[in-house]
């Protein structure tokens, strides 16, 4: 799902999502990062009100409640507030609740200033008889990141992203192939002039096939929903000829 949040109103938000995705026919659905809050925080004390703890969210629970409407499973950027920190976060929602946690490792820009950098280990959920992998927006910079997850088996990584810069979307064909998985990346779009500045992201959500193959993408400035039907097995095929396997002949003893 691509849209457009509204900064610091995670109510109206929250209807947007719902509007957007009830009644959908989907295993997995992926949404922005901090598609609820919005993105451009001032500075920590306007995160901190807006961050939501995981044990007691009202955006965790509307979203647990559309999945058991649809009976799908969503991907979804949140900003977690957990004691003292604050976490750039993705949670996997689905009709029984939260079911992974994942905090962005690599930090954009001033999301520095106000986030603190995530401590969860790469891991892999098992959804509907995929495996799969997050990551946050800027982790596409760092390969390791993609490359961790598949590694551990996954076959889809669901990308929440808020992209300001343009090469991100290229890059992701790329992650795809040298692994050979599917990537979604969600992106939002609009505008947030906010104190700092002002921020324009740039749309452009693809579903990305392992060879690298868009499958689906949306414009830069529309709201807009895109679903296709994959392959999960076309991601467990690691080699990209015959005989050259991308996992297997890795030679990480001269990395
Ligand atoms: C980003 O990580 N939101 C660019």
């Amino acid at each position: 799902l691509q849209f457009h949040p509204e900064f610091g109103a995670p109510k109206q938000n929250l209807y947007k999502i719902k509007d957007s995705l009830n009644g959908l026919d989907a295993d997995i659905i992926v949404l922005p990062e901090l598609a609820s809050t919005g993105y451009y925080f001032e500075d920590r004390d306007e995160l901190n009100e807006l961050a939501e703890d995981v044990s007691d969210s009202p955006t965790l629970i509307g979203l647990t409640k559309l999945c058991q409407d649809n009976g799908f499973h969503l991907v979804t950027g949140f900003a977690e507030r957990d004691g003292e920190k604050l976490y750039n976060s993705a949670l996997v929602v689905g009709p029984s609740g939260l079911l992974h946690h994942y905090r962005k490792l690599h930090l954009f820009n001033t999301e520095k200033e106000y986030f603190d950098p995530g401590d969860t280990p790469l891991s892999t959920i098992d959804i509907c008889g995929a495996k799969v992998g997050v990551m946050i927006c800027f982790d596409w910079v760092f390969p390791e990141v993609a490359r961790s997850l598949a590694l551990l088996g996954a076959d889809i990584l669901c990308h929440p992203s808020n992209l300001v810069l343009t090469y991100c979307q290229q890059a992701m064909r790329t992650r795809s192939l040298e692994n050979s998985v599917y990537t979604i990346t969600a992106n939002r779009i609009g505008k947030e002039k906010r104190p700092r500045g002002e921020l324009t992201f740039t749309g452009q959500s693809q579903i990305v096939g392992p060879k690298g193959d868009v499958i689906k993408s949306s414009g830069a400035d529309e709201e807009a929903v895109a679903i296709c039907e994959i392959d999960v097995s076309a991601a467990r095929k690691k080699r990209i000829t015959e005989n050259k396997d991308l996992f297997l002949d890795r030679r990480p003893e001269f990395y």
